[in-house]
């Protein structure tokens, strides 16, 4: 019973649509009107501003994170603490994905899926972060970054035999990219929205 009501939370805090949320409560801006339509951490900046994406970014990792660790700080596991954390942080992603309290919508699972990495293997979240960071400083989309960032995670823990992470992570790559679809279309079209930073913005 525990089990069960720890995986329900799991999923319910994933479903927050903290960049709906915050939009409507402080700015009075629904961002699935705006921008990308998409709800997530990128979107939020776009639309909303640097403080308001800084925090829905913060919020959005932390959903995944604290889903992750559910079954440690409340001594449930399945199989192994590993899998547990993997299966709880999924759990959150399916909520930020098809939210409850959006529809069942939601976002593209990169945030969520980051900060469930955080509790899994804090160095491959930092590996995470570098290759989105010089993905960006290159080639200024978010997007490209994410997708990329996703294959080399999936590559990485493939290398070093994590027979755990890489079913999952080749998994969660491929659903990245399908939730990317549009942005794949405007990449190979030229209309991608860059983000303010980086070198092909400044070029
Ligand atoms: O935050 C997800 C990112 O990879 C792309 O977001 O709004 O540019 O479609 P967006």
């Amino acid at each position: 019973m525990k089990l069960i009501i720890l995986m329900i939370a799991a999923y319910l805090l994933g479903s927050i649509p903290n960049g709906v949320w915050i939009g409507k409560a402080f700015f009075n801006i629904d961002i699935r009107q705006h921008g990308s339509e998409n709800i997530g951490t990128t979107n939020t900046y776009r639309v909303l501003g640097t403080t308001a994406g800084t925090i829905v970014m913060i919020l959005d990792i932390s959903k995944g994170t604290v889903a992750a660790l559910l079954p440690i700080i409340f001594h449930v596991s399945l199989f192994s603490d590993n899998l547990s954390k993997l299966i709880f942080g999924i759990l959150a992603v399916i909520g930020h994905t098809f939210s409850i309290f959006d529809r069942f919508r939601g976002g593209k699972a990169v945030a969520t899926s980051a900060g469930m990495l955080l509790a899994y293997n804090p160095y491959l979240f930092l590996l995470a972060v570098v290759s989105i960071v010089i993905m960006i400083s290159i080639f200024s989309m978010v997007s490209l970054g994410s997708m990329f960032t996703f294959t080399l995670i999936t590559v990485v823990s493939f290398l070093t035999g994590d027979r755990v992470l890489t079913p999952l992570a080749l998994l969660l790559t491929i659903f990245v990219f399908y939730r990317h679809r549009q942005n794949i279309v405007r990449i190979k079209n030229g209309t991608e929205g860059l983000v303010p930073f980086g070198l092909n913005y400044w070029h």
